[in-house]
């Protein structure tokens, strides 16, 4: 291809390889180019016909792109992201730019952005999410960085990503680590939701002693209604697949622990920083690490033995709240992700637009559903809003769903069955609508041992008091 390309891929892995292809089909010339030579070789064959263009050193490839030069790298998060800036570089001109887009740790792009700014160099750090399908057919994309800049890979992005009724799911988003923070808090999102879907899958299996196929049913019929969403409808897919050796169900097959690789842990140290409350993702993080501990958990089933007592009630009755409480616990989840990213909006300067971040959610990424546009539309209406179960109409759908919340709760706890995600919401929300809470108590305590003081609620000022003197009823 003799046509300089506009776009050069460094990383030709799955993801890197599907957004180059997905360029490609949308008239981009795209030059790829990865360290393993296997991978340079694949992308070739899986171009050809395409406005593709290979090459073997970087230098080659940078000769291939149109000037300012736009370098998109899909590496693996941490070192990888180093090395290859640490090679690129010093190749590179002011007013060329770097993109990346990998899982990268926000703290990190910060870094990045400022180091290649000093050299004129524009960084974007752009949040991919709808795995290799997306990154292939049409992904969300959480681009931040310079916005002078924006302009020049804003038509390349858009025509990579997803459209929701012809509208690209991609925005500006904010500077520098803007795009990477919200990606990292679309994943804890993604966390808090696969999580209840899997409290959900043990209430029906071991509460309801329910088989794959009914389990496949429910989901299904979920996937059907309000609660229509990227990963309700593969949880219905999974249930039904069947593995070809054994030729039982798949999912049977599977060992039930849970790996990770950082992102939701990430979005739980960015909230306690912070100070923002998300349990909700906190305990889904903290389910994945208990996963961890096979043995023990082999041993201490034997040793703290609790049988786990079925359920023998109405069980279309147990269902019907158990749809109500993973309708208001979804909620719950997306209530957090977004008060988060509010008070990291306004603590970091990204100055986000939240009614966009839930327009580029609904299509493409992994957390999108139906209920995205009803968030959309809170932020439309109240661009300020604190949090949405403050939108009337969320409320609304709270109140019409919250006593099936505390029903599994409640029946989870009898049972014995840990459903800490589901506690963890019916918690925060009971938590967030309560105008006092008993922390006047902590602060008595802390006063007492650390003389740490306390205010009061009669009266200005700070106060002491010596606990151990004072006067006893
Ligand atoms: C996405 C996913 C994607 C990836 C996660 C999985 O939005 O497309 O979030 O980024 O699948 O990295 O994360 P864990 O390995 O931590 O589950």
């Amino acid at each position: 291809m003799s046509q300089k390309c506009k776009l050069g891929m460094i990383g030709l892995g799955v993801m890197g390889q599907n957004f180059a292809l997905n360029l490609a089909d949308k008239g981009f010339a795209v030059a790829g180019f990865d360290v393993d030579k296997g991978k340079v070789n694949s992308f070739r064959d899986a171009g050809k016909g395409k406005p593709i263009a290979t090459a073997q050193t970087m230098d080659e490839f940078l000769s291939k792109l149109s000037s300012p030069k736009v370098v998109m790298m899909l590496v693996p998060a941490g070192a990888p992201v180093d090395a290859v800036l640490k090679e690129l570089v010093p190749k590179l001109s002011p007013g060329d730019i770097v993109i990346d887009g990998g899982n990268s740790y926000y703290k990190d792009t910060s870094v990045r952005f400022q180091n290649l700014a000093k050299k004129g160099i524009y960084f974007f750090g752009v949040g991919v999410s709808g795995g290799e399908e997306g990154a292939r057919h049409g992904p969300s994309l959480m681009p931040g960085g310079n916005k002078e800049a924006y302009p020049q890979i804003a038509s390349l992005l858009e025509a990579a990503s997803a459209k929701v009724n012809g509208d690209p799911c991609v925005a500006y988003l904010g500077p520098g680590c803007a795009g990477h923070f919200v990606k990292m808090v679309h994943n804890g999102i993604e966390y808090a939701l696969m999580e209840l879907i899997a409290e959900s899958y043990d209430l029906m299996k071991r509460g309801l002693g329910f088989d794959d196929e009914s389990i496949e049913t429910v989901f299904k019929d979920w996937n059907k209604s309000e609660l229509k969403g990227y990963l309700v409808e593969i949880t219905s897919r999974i249930f039904g697949v069947i593995d070809p050796n054994t030729h039982k169900r798949l999912i049977d097959e599977i060992l039930a622990v849970a790996k990770q690789k950082g992102t939701g842990m990430w979005t739980s140290q960015a909230a306690g920083e912070m100070q923002v409350p998300i349990p909700t993702i906190d305990t889904a993080v903290s389910r994945r690490d208990l996963t961890g501990f096979v043995e023990e958990r082999i041993l201490a089933s034997t040793a703290l033995r609790r049988k786990i007592h079925r359920f023998e009630g109405d069980k279309k009755l147990f269902l019907d709240n158990l749809k109500k409480a993973f309708h208001t616990s979804m909620i719950i989840s997306y209530a957090q992700g977004m008060a988060l990213l509010k008070v990291a909006s306004e603590k970091m300067g990204f100055d986000l637009d939240l009614e966009t971040v839930a327009r580029i959610w609904r299509g493409g990424c992994i957390i999108r559903s139906d209920f995205l546009e009803r968030i959309r539309k809170a932020f439309k209406q109240n661009p300020t809003l604190p949090n949405i179960l403050l939108d009337s109409d969320i409320d609304q759908t709270i109140f019409e769903n919250e006593e099936g919340l505390r029903y599994i709760v409640s029946k989870g706890v009898e049972m014995g069955i840990s459903i800490p995600s589901f506690m963890a919401s019916i918690s925060y929300l009971d938590g967030y609508r309560s105008e006092w809470l008993p922390a006047n108590l902590i602060q008595a305590e802390r006063d007492y041992f650390g003389a740490h003081t306390y205010e009061r609620i009669d009266e200005k000022g700070t106060f002491h008091t010596n606990w151990e003197q004072s006067e006893i009823v």
